[in-house]
């Protein structure tokens, strides 16, 4: 992954931010993800029923599904604290379905990062080949 499109992913993850509704974790996340040369972001929206809420991660990947491209190549997920923001469980298992190789750059609040790939954070994923 150029060092360009990472930075340009962490940009729009942290900035994807502003529109997070977190009223009752009050921890706001923001994520891009990338299909061939489109950005999509999304951000977490939270809900009174707690596990109605989606994340950051799922909502930018469900836009871009739903605009037409489903091979996302790379992910970007921004917190708000000074700790690094890794996808939960069910994240890691929705984008595995997009790409089994997929990037995945964790940030904290100021955009420091780590990288992994999807099959370090999701060992022995299920996905369509799983049933053949
Ligand atoms: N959250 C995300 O959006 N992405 C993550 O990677 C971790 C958690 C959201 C869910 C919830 O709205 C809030 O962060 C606290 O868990």
């Amino acid at each position: 992954m150029e060092k360009e499109i990472t930075e340009k992913l962490i940009k729009e993850a942290l900035d994807a931010r502003s529109n997070a509704y977190a009223p009752y974790s009050h921890y706001k996340v923001g994520a891009a993800v990338l299909c061939g040369d489109r950005i999509f972001t999304g951000c977490n929206v939270e809900n009174a029923s707690y596990p109605c809420g989606i994340c950051a991660e799922r909502a930018a990947a469900a836009k871009a599904v739903s605009e037409g491209f489903r091979e996302i190549t790379a992910a970007a997920v921004a917190g708000s604290s000074a700790e690094i923001c890794t996808p939960c469980g069910m994240c890691r298992q929705f984008l595995y379905e997009f790409n089994e190789n997929m990037t995945i750059i964790c940030c904290d609040d100021k955009g420091g990062s780590e990288i992994h790939t999807i099959k370090e954070l999701l060992p022995r994923g299920f996905g369509s080949g799983s049933m053949k």
